[in-house]
Order: C-alpha cells, then sequence, then structure tokens
C-alpha cells in the first residue's frame, strides 16, 4: 500500500459520507476534512492541503463537483477522484478536462475504492517526480550563462533559454517551432558567407560538434555578433535520437579584451624596439669614446717613444691572429685588442732618455724599465672595463716557469691573454728596430720564442704564432724590418 493518506471526501449525503469516511479509517488513511458543497470543498481543500480528495458530482447547490474540482485544481495541485452515480457523455468531458485521477461510479466495492485511491496516489507522486525533475531541468537551463537552444530531429526549435533569446533577439514564443535556420543565422566572420550550423552535423553524425571557425551570428535585427557555437545530438535511453542540443556563447567582450592585449603588446614592443636602438646608440656611442680613450693612450705613450711607434697596434694585431688560430672565442678577441693597444701605457712613467737610449741598458735603468706594468695597472684599474683588462696588461711581462716580472708568475696563473701578448710582444720587439740595435727580423723573434717554448712561452701559443707567419702569410703591417 502507498503511504497512509490524508483524505478529504466531498459528499452532500451524510450517511454515504459517513460510509465512505469509515471505509477510508480502516484502509488506513485518515480524513482531513470533509464538505457537503461545491464552494465548502474549495475553502476545506485550500486550508487543509490534503493529498486527495474524493469528490461527488452531484452536490447541492450552485457549484457542482466538477466546478469545484476546476476551483481547486487552478488554484492547488490536488488529485481528485469522482464519485458518481451518473456517467453520462457531457459530465465526463466536463470531468475529463479538470485531470481527475479517477472515477467510481456508486455504487463501488470497497475492493474498486482501494484500488482507485493506490492509483491515484501512485500517480499523484510519479506526476510530482515528473515535475521536480523538470522543475530542475528547466532551472538548470533558464541559469546556464550561455547559451541553449534545444530543437527536435527536424531542427525546429522546442527551447530556448534566457541567455540565447537575449543574445539571438528572439523570444522563446517566437522561436518555437520555427526552423533553427531561421533564428539562428550565422556567417564566416571574415568573408561573410553563410555558415551551416554544427547542430545539423551534430545530428546527422549523432556525434558533439564544434564550430571550426570565427563566426558572427545575425540576431533578429540585423546586428552581428562574434560567437563560439558546439552542438550534441539527444539520445535517449533507448539509443534513439530525439533532438540535438546546441550551446554558444557571445564573445564581444574577449575578442575586444583579446584586441587590447594585442594592441597593448604591440605598443610595448614597439617601445622595446624604439629603446633597443636607443641602447644601441648610447652603446656604440660609448663604445667609441671607449676606442677613442684606448687610441689616446696608446699614442700618449708613443709620442714619447718614437722606436716603439706602432709596436703596440701591431702586438694588439698578431695576438689577435694567435687567439683565432687557436680557437680562442670570439668574444674574447676584444679583450685581447684592448689589452694588446695599450699593454705599454706604463711607459710613460719611464723617462724618455731611458726609453729612448741608443745603448744597452743599464741594470738600474732596466729595473726602471720594469716598473711599466705596475704604473698601467695603477692607471687602468681605475678604469671600469667589462674584462680585467688591468690584470691582463700587469701580467704581460710574465713567463710560464716564473722568471718573468713584476710578480713572477707561472703557467696558469697568467691570463691566457697575457701570455698571448706575451709572445707577439717578443716577436714584435724583435721584428723592429729599437734605439740600442737595428731590427733583428721576424725570423729571430719566431726562433726567440720557439726556443723559449714550454719555459718561457705558452708552447700551444709559440706553435699558433708560427703557424699564423708561416702557413697563414702574416705580416706586420709597416715595419721597417731587417729580413
Ligand atoms: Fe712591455
Amino acid at each position: 500500500m502507498v503511504e497512509r493518506a490524508r483524505i478529504m471526501v466531498v459528499e452532500d449525503e451524510a450517511v454515504i459520507s459517513l460510509e465512505i469516511q469509515d471505509r477510508l479509517t480502516k484502509m488506513g488513511h485518515s480524513i482531513c476534512g470533509t464538505a457537503a458543497s461545491g464552494e465548502e470543498a474549495l475553502s476545506v481543500a485550500t486550508a487543509k492541503r490534503p493529498d486527495l480528495i474524493l469528490m461527488d458530482i452531484n452536490l447541492r447547490g450552485d457549484v457542482d463537483g466538477v466546478q469545484a474540482a476546476q476551483q481547486i485544481h487552478d488554484r492547488i495541485e490536488i488529485p481528485v477522484i469522482y464519485l458518481t452515480a451518473f456517467a453520462d457523455d457531457r459530465t465526463v468531458e466536463r470531468a475529463r478536462l479538470t485531470e481527475p485521477f479517477g472515477y467510481l461510479i456508486k455504487p463501488f466495492s470497497e475492493k474498486e475504492l482501494y484500488a482507485a485511491i493506490e492509483v491515484a496516489l501512485y500517480k499523484n507522486s510519479m506526476d510530482a517526480k515528473l515535475r521536480d525533475s523538470e522543475q530542475r531541468y528547466s532551472t538548470t537551463v533558464r541559469c546556464i550563462a550561455d547559451c541553449v537552444i534545444v530543437t527536435d530531429i527536424d531542427m525546429r526549435i522546442i527551447l530556448m533559454n534566457p541567455a540565447a533569446q537575449s543574445v539571438t533577439g528572439w523570444k522563446q514564443e517566437e522561436a518555437t517551432g520555427k526552423k533553427l535556420a531561421e533564428v539562428f543565422k550565422i556567417v564566416e566572420e571574415k568573408t561573410l558567407v553563410p555558415v551551416e550550423s554544427p547542430m545539423n552535423e551534430a545530428i546527422r553524425q549523432r556525434v558533439a560538434m564544434n564550430l571550426t571557425g570565427p563566426v558572427l551570428l545575425i540576431t533578429k535585427n540585423g546586428d552581428k555578433v562574434p560567437v563560439e557555437d558546439s552542438a550534441a545530438p539527444m539520445i535517449d535511453d533507448r539509443g534513439e535520437l530525439t533532438g540535438a542540443v546546441m550551446v554558444f556563447r557571445d564573445i564581444t567582450e574577449r575578442k575586444q579584451a583579446e584586441a587590447a592585449i594585442k594592441l597593448a603588446f604591440d605598443s610595448l614592443e614597439q617601445r622595446v624596439r624604439e629603446q633597443t636602438a636607443e641602447l644601441r646608440t648610447s652603446f656604440d656611442r660609448l663604445g667609441k669614446a671607449m676606442e677613442g680613450t684606448i687610441q689616446a693612450l696608446a699614442t700618449m705613450v708613443e709620442a714619447r717613444d718614437r722606436y716603439t711607434a706602432g709596436h703596440q697596434v701591431r702586438v694588439a694585431d698578431l695576438a689577435c691572429m694567435i687567439a683565432e688560430q687557436m680557437g680562442v672565442a670570439e668574444s674574447r678577441l676584444p679583450i685581447i685588442r684592448i689589452a694588446g693597444l695599450i699593454h705599454d701605457v706604463g711607459k710613460v712613467c719611464v723617462p724618455t732618455e731611458i726609453l729612448n737610449k741608443p745603448a744597452p741598458l743599464s741594470p738600474i735603468e732596466f729595473e726602471i724599465v720594469k716598473q711599466h706594468p705596475k704604473a698601467a695597472y695603477d692607471v687602468l684599474e681605475k678604469i671600469e672595463f667589462p674584462w680585467p683588462i688591468a690584470d691582463i696588461v700587469l701580467q704581460h711581462h710574465e713567463r710560464m716557469d716564473g722568471s718573468g716580472y713584476p710578480s713572477g708568475l707561472r703557467g696558469d696563473q697568467i691570463h691566457l691573454e697575457a701570455r698571448i701578448i706575451g709572445v707577439a710582444d717578443v716577436v714584435e720587439a724583435m721584428s723592429s728596430h729599437r734605439p740600442y740595435r737595428a731590427a733583428l727580423g721576424t725570423e729571430k723573434g719566431l726562433e726567440e720564442v720557439s726556443k723559449g717554448s714550454g719555459t718561457l712561452f705558452d708552447p700551444a701559443i709559440v706553435d699558433a704564432c708560427l703557424h699564423v707567419f708561416r702557413q697563414d702569410g702574416f705580416k706586420f703591417k709597416d715595419v721597417q724590418s731587417a729580413d
């Protein structure tokens, strides 16, 4: 049995009413109210809200059972079972319109009453569940922010949620029953060529489909709205196609945001390009200033020492060639060039008479000359070079076996750049005239470094130097040679 129910009995015959109430009580139901007229039935039903009403059709007064049931039906959802001794066609038709849950023709047996009540209560509970489910479905679709359109298998519109109505400009009541293509018109964004809705394909292929390219929706009043769109077939529990559902959204704001981001990005890119160009100009200017400073330093020392005029440039040239031959990274070549160009700048501290003395130097004079790497270091360390130029210049007279000056460094303690300049310095010096002797020639210079390879000089550097002259045919520029 369905759960015990609260039942209202509307019957103008008191004896029959009592008899029915008695039967209902015996079945386990409770009587929540009775009425003997249509007017009374309406007020008791409204007040008591029974689970079920047993309604006699023929009631005394102006309002009969069918009218009372209609009025109750219009206000509240309460299932009604009619009780009547008359079942003519007209009455049945009137009663049918009030959507009753059953008829009992008087006189009826207890079994008939029992069955009618059970069926009515069960049907009502099923209807309530269905109403609930429909309510949930409808609320869900209505509350979805995306636009939803549902069609039958003929692509006729069944439902449009408020978002879909707002974006398309079509009201649900206008669109219902219309073909989808009439309401949902889309065109290709750039060419404005009409595009088929993914709904067609979703129904044809029975799979979910997405729009592939950017499209515009033509609204009811002709506006064009960029949309994203997907559609899926609706297939019931038996696997049968019942229609399709399409979900789409207005992406105007997203498009605007994307355009704004692109504009900001382009502007940023332009600024970066401009600033990079400015930085490059500034860097070039700085580079030129540094080159000029180095050149000035080189010229300053060479102006005091005519015999070594051009010496530093030639040492720098040779040192770079040796470094390239050795495969030294390209990024280190500017370090070698700059250090080479100013390696003897400390000679400004050596008296001109000593520098230009046309005879071998005395031990004291040589000691004074040996001060020039340190003198250069003291000047250069104050300049913020991006490389250790001051250290390299300081070390250009150091030798691999520790016999050099000023610190007696050995092997790897000496910067590679300083070792390279050291070899280039000796070869260039012997190739050129000196106040105290004529030029000895490049070959003498190469012999000298070859003799010292492994002791005074780095053998790899000596080998590279020999290769530069002998294989690559390197020659010093503007050198008055003895060769
Ligand atoms: Fe030197």
